[in-house]
């Protein structure tokens, strides 16, 4: 498998911040997918733990807690550490010194104009992000994906602008010291449209999310709360489930077979929302009943989860650490 052609490379990197658990837009975005490739790629996926530290560096204590607890929340999703390198950026200085030599070759402008780099400014406006390492934050992205020389990083599509200037910055090394870098390309996810309970995008932080480790009498309590379609005010209102918050849920969850019942009771007003309702509940849990059993395996040994990522660190090392001699030899910096 030669590294420069990007068909033949399925080589998959990708990570994850560590800034809280994962609820189940995270899994229909991207975990899904990331489980899915495991069988047919060589795959790395790491804990972005000083991508977290970019934004809150004025309070970093919290890291520490959520690295091990996204690990254990991918391994419950279906991500099994003898399959995929699971890992932690810090923990591979690898990420670090390719983030420096590729910040030497990347003009500030490209930076400055990345559209992630503007929205994050306001959007965060409270922080203080006015910071060389928020500025660079798409040049160690870079460093992470470039390391491992990918065909491929499945990302969501807000992430698409760091993707591009990864690829120009792969250009521009390439251009400088000689063909190194493979061009990575995206893989999208085809299944992100999971809205969250409110109907607004899913979110920790609008409250309207349902996590992979929810317990079966919270996430009860939060499906029989969600709101439906507008046009269902009485029972014997008819309503469209396309325009309803439940239906891609059942879309998702439900069995397939089941669908057409759900659109007949609710275009026909035969069935009420709070029927809807338990079967996705139902759904749910038969969902989440697998996940929650994997998370177990955590519990019953606290050690477990770090034994995953030692492991997965020693992986990701002698691979990064190849790369890295590879290029520094193209600088003639190997002394
Ligand atoms: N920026 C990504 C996010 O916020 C996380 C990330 C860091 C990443 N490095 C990466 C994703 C490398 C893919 C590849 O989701």
């Amino acid at each position: 498998m030669s590294d420069n052609a990007p068909k033949e490379n399925k080589r998959i990197v990708s990570g994850m911040r560590p800034t809280g658990a994962l609820h189940l837009g995270h899994y229909f975005g991207v975990l899904k997918n990331w489980v899915n490739i495991q069988d047919s790629h060589e795959c790395f996926f790491f804990v972005a733990d000083w991508h977290a530290l970019t934004t809150e560096y004025a309070d970093p204590k919290r890291i520490k807690g959520f690295v091990p607890e996204l690990v254990k929340d991918w391994v419950a999703a279906g991500l099994d550490p003898e399959k995929s390198v699971l890992f932690q950026q810090s923990q591979v200085k690898e990420h670090a010194e390719l983030h420096l030599l590729l910040s030497m070759v990347t003009p500030v402008s490209w930076l400055e104009r990345c559209p992630t780099y503007k929205d994050q400014l306001q959007e965060l406006a409270a922080k203080e992000l006015n910071t060389y390492g928020f500025l660079g934050y798409p040049v160690l992205m870079a460093s992470d994906i470039l390391l491992y020389k990918p065909g491929f990083v499945p990302v969501g599509l807000d992430q698409l602008p760091h993707l591009e200037l990864t690829r120009e910055i792969a250009r521009r090394a390439n251009h400088l010291y000689g063909n190194f870098f493979p061009e990575p390309q995206a893989m999208l996810t085809p299944d992100s449209k999971l809205p969250g309970l409110d109907g607004r995008k899913m979110s920790k932080s609008y409250g309207n999310a349902i996590g992979l480790s929810e317990e079966p009498g919270a996430m009860k309590k939060k499906v029989m709360s969600m709101l439906t379609c507008e046009k269902r005010a009485r029972l014997t209102d008819p309503g469209d489930p396309k325009e309803c918050n439940l239906f891609p849920y059942h879309e998702l969850l439900t069995d397939p077979a089941r669908l057409p019942e759900i659109v007949d009771g609710c275009t026909h007003a035969t069935w009420g929302c709070g029927d809807c309702k338990k079967l996705l509940v139902e759904s749910m849990n038969a969902f989440l009943e697998p996940v929650r059993d994997r998370r177990k395996a955590f519990d019953k040994d606290p050690k477990l989860v770090w034994d995953i990522l030692e492991a997965g660190n020693a992986k990701a090392r002698a691979r990064a650490s190849r790369n890295l001699d590879a290029l520094k030899k193209k600088l003639n910096f190997i002394f």
